[in-house]
């Protein structure tokens, strides 16, 4: 199939030498099933045409940070923080709490219509994380499900120390290294925990990460969410793909972060939500680091799916370029999965792309709010 007649590519290639975006004008791309055969002048043939008419086409997004699977509703905690009540990690027990009491359907059918909600937002690879189970038995049914929706399946166990773990912290840090993961790992590929005050330690975290590994599993971190902390420097130690949040980075933590191999995943719509400050993406992209976007789709400190509000808080206020923004949503989301085989538009890669009802990818910031995602195709096929 070739879609052709695109107004403006994004291809991200950097073999074309055409800057960070690798862009391409009056461009079309054959894809053969799943995958990306050829990338060049409109005018292609193929078997089957679909006419861009013009439009701008760009790589799907890659959310390399979603809590997809959850139940239950956090919107009078949100209106609270907007009337002046402060962020705690304690909101994820409520949402435990739902979570806990709803069946393996219910929570199905709540994660499948997100998924169609990021599909429509031109999300094409998506991260899912666990996190609101917090029993052996919850954990691994969350992990379960997410599998159903992705590979890219993340055991957080460490979100929250539970209520009834309460004074008590280390043997539920155990049972998260020993039963719980032993459940979980079967069906992740990743390990995450939440390096705060409030929720996990920095030992805490270190022994997570390693038991993890030990299982088979590669670390990724929440480090630097509400304040400076030990957590960039211990993602970048144990080689977690990624530290997420940054929202609080030291000189050192840039230093840590660009001497290893750790990308910084900014989640904005978090800070947003939050109503905390903006991490200074300008001053990490300066120094070097390798830098991802990703929604943070969870009940309590970032209700969204859509990554263009992401790219266009980033600009407007983490003040990234639009460039490096786009990038960030897209190739800096493969990264920090460690997939090349996506976030980009070139042989060999997969079809995974998204037709914009603009002539540019600056809509994204240009027009905020605006649903600019005309078609998201996945693995060469029309998603939606
Ligand atoms: O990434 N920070 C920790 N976990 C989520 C929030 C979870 C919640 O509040 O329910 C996050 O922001």
């Amino acid at each position: 199939m070739v879609l052709d007649n695109i107004g403006l590519l994004v291809t991200n290639d950097p073999m074309l030498d055409r800057g960070l975006l690798g862009v391409i004008r009056d461009a079309s791309v054959v894809f053969d099933g799943e995958t990306v055969v050829s990338v060049g002048a409109a005018g292609q043939t193929a078997d089957e045409r679909v006419d861009a008419a013009g439009r701008c086409v760009i790589p799907g997004f890659v959310d390399s940070h979603t809590h997809l699977v959850f139940a239950g509703d956090r919107a009078d905690e949100f209106a609270a923080r907007m009337a002046g009540a402060s962020y705690t990690a304690g909101g994820i027990g409520v949402t435990t709490a739902a979570t806990r009491d709803s069946s393996d359907n219910e929570l199905r059918a709540l994660a499948l219509a997100r998924l169609s909600e990021a599909r429509r937002a031109g999300i094409t690879t998506i991260e899912i994380k666990s996190g609101y189970g917090l029993t052996v038995e919850d954990e691994a049914r969350i992990v379960r499900l997410a599998g159903e929706l992705t590979p890219e399946t993340t055991f957080l166990g460490a979100h929250l120390v539970p209520a009834e773990f309460a004074g008590r912290a280390d043997d539920y840090v155990d049972l998260v290294c020993g039963p719980m993961l032993a459940a979980c790992a079967p069906h992740s590929r990743w390990i995450d925990a939440f390096c705060e005050i409030g929720a996990f330690d920095v030992d805490q975290c270190r022994a997570v990460l390693r038991a993890g590994r030990a299982a088979g599993l590669v670390g990724r971190l929440h480090a630097n969410q509400l304040g400076f902390g030990p957590g960039v420097q211990l993602a970048v130690e144990e080689d977690c793909a990624s530290a997420d949040h940054c929202t609080y980075l030291s000189d050192d933590d840039i230093g840590a972060l660009v001497s290893g191999n750790t990308i910084a995943t900014f989640l904005p719509a978090a800070d947003f939500s939050t109503r905390q400050p903006y991490a200074d993406g300008r001053r990490a992209v300066g120094a070097g680091v390798e830098i991802a976007l990703a929604t943070n789709c969870n009940p309590g400190s970032s209700y969204t799916t859509s990554m263009s509000f992401c790219i266009a808080l980033a600009v407007r206020d983490m003040h990234l370029t639009i460039e490096e923004a786009v990038y960030a949503a897209t190739a800096g989301g493969a990264r920090a999965l460690r997939r090349d085989d996506i976030g980009r538009i070139a042989p060999g890669r997969r079809a995974d792309l998204v037709v914009l009802d603009a002539p540019s990818y600056s809509h994204l910031v240009y027009r905020p709010g605006v649903p600019l995602i005309k078609t998201t195709f996945v693995g060469g096929a029309v998603a939606c």
